[in-house]
């Protein structure tokens, strides 16, 4: 089944794509790799807590709250979620999980957080580029002053560079099932869409493809929009081994800002200023 927008569409086998998804990450090996990041980049446990905005199944999620961290989980897919629930429930930590799409987030789960990430290229399935500058908007708007945003998504320029191009295959095993996986991206001007096929054999072999669009954001675009939305922007990484970012080289594109006091596009700090001010610091 192909071109059925952000939201996907799949085909072709007996599993729903959350558990797909959870079949197909090795998350020893993903969060052996991502979480000592993400705890860099959001710093030691404080009182407002941690946003995973688009967080699939919850892994990283799960992770940082058996760190001491509280974590709030949001992502559009109930069925991704559900797979969340049970793996909180598993692993005896507490995470809310809640279903909102990111424009939807600060109205969802409130603002001030100490940090929020945005990991997996979830950013990108947003939509068009006004619908992932809109996400980042509301991103934003859910960090508190100081707080940190972490970003992770692929560099798509450099995919685009083997248009059609196609990534793996990927081979896993589970409970003696074996399936082989195979990723192809297909470039619009300014879409990608992304066909993800496996093949497995339980019993005989057989196909589950699953597909959606995503907007190629360039490390240009994704920098300026967060300074125009008040970040400033700490860190750009090419992968999780917080190398600089290449744009001829690196696979992914990982960064990480800091909410300022004012967004730039506002000429100045007037408002979160004015609301700082106590009344006995007012001059009348
Ligand atoms: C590739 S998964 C990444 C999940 C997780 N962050 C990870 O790294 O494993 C992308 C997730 O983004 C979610 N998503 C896509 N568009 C969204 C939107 N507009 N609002 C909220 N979540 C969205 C999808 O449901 C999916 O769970």
């Amino acid at each position: 089944m192909i071109g059925q927008g952000a939201t996907g569409g799949e085909s072709g086998g007996n599993f729903s794509r959350a558990q797909w998804y959870e079949r197909m990450h090795d998350w020893e090996a993903r969060l052996a790799r991502e979480v000592p990041v993400l705890l860099e980049v959001v710093g030691p446990p404080a009182g407002n807590g941690i946003l995973d905005a688009g967080c699939g199944t919850g892994r990283h999620a799960c992770a940082l709250a058996a760190r001491g961290y509280r974590v709030v989980a949001a992502d559009l897919s109930d069925e991704m979620l559900d797979v969340g629930r049970r793996v909180a429930e598993v692993e005896g930590v507490n995470v809310r999980f809640v279903c909102a799409p990111f424009q939807a987030l600060p109205t969802a789960v409130g603002g001030g957080f100490d940090a929020v990430y945005c990991i997996g290229n979830a950013l990108v399935a947003a939509g068009d580029g006004a619908a992932v500058q809109e996400a980042l908007r509301r991103l934003c708007e859910c960090l508190k002053p100081g707080g940190r945003l972490f970003i992770q998504t692929l560099n798509f320029p450099l995919l685009r560079v083997d248009d059609p191009c196609v990534r793996g295959p990927k081979v896993r095993r589970i409970d003696g099932v074996e399936y082989i996986s195979l990723k192809h991206y297909h470039f619009a001007s300014d879409s990608v869409l992304i066909v993800h096929s496996t093949l497995f054999n339980d019993s005989q072999w057989r196909c589950w493809t699953h597909c959606g669009t995503v907007y190629p954001v360039t490390l240009d675009e994704l920098s300026a929009w967060c300074v125009r939305l008040g970040l400033h922007v700490d860190e750009v990484w090419g992968s999780y081994g917080r190398e600089p970012f290449d744009p001829s080289r690196s696979g992914e594109l990982l960064l990480v800002g800091t909410k300022q006091d004012a967004p730039a596009s506002q000429g100045g700090p007037c408002l979160p200023t004015c609301r700082r001010l106590r009344i006995s610091d007012c001059p009348l």
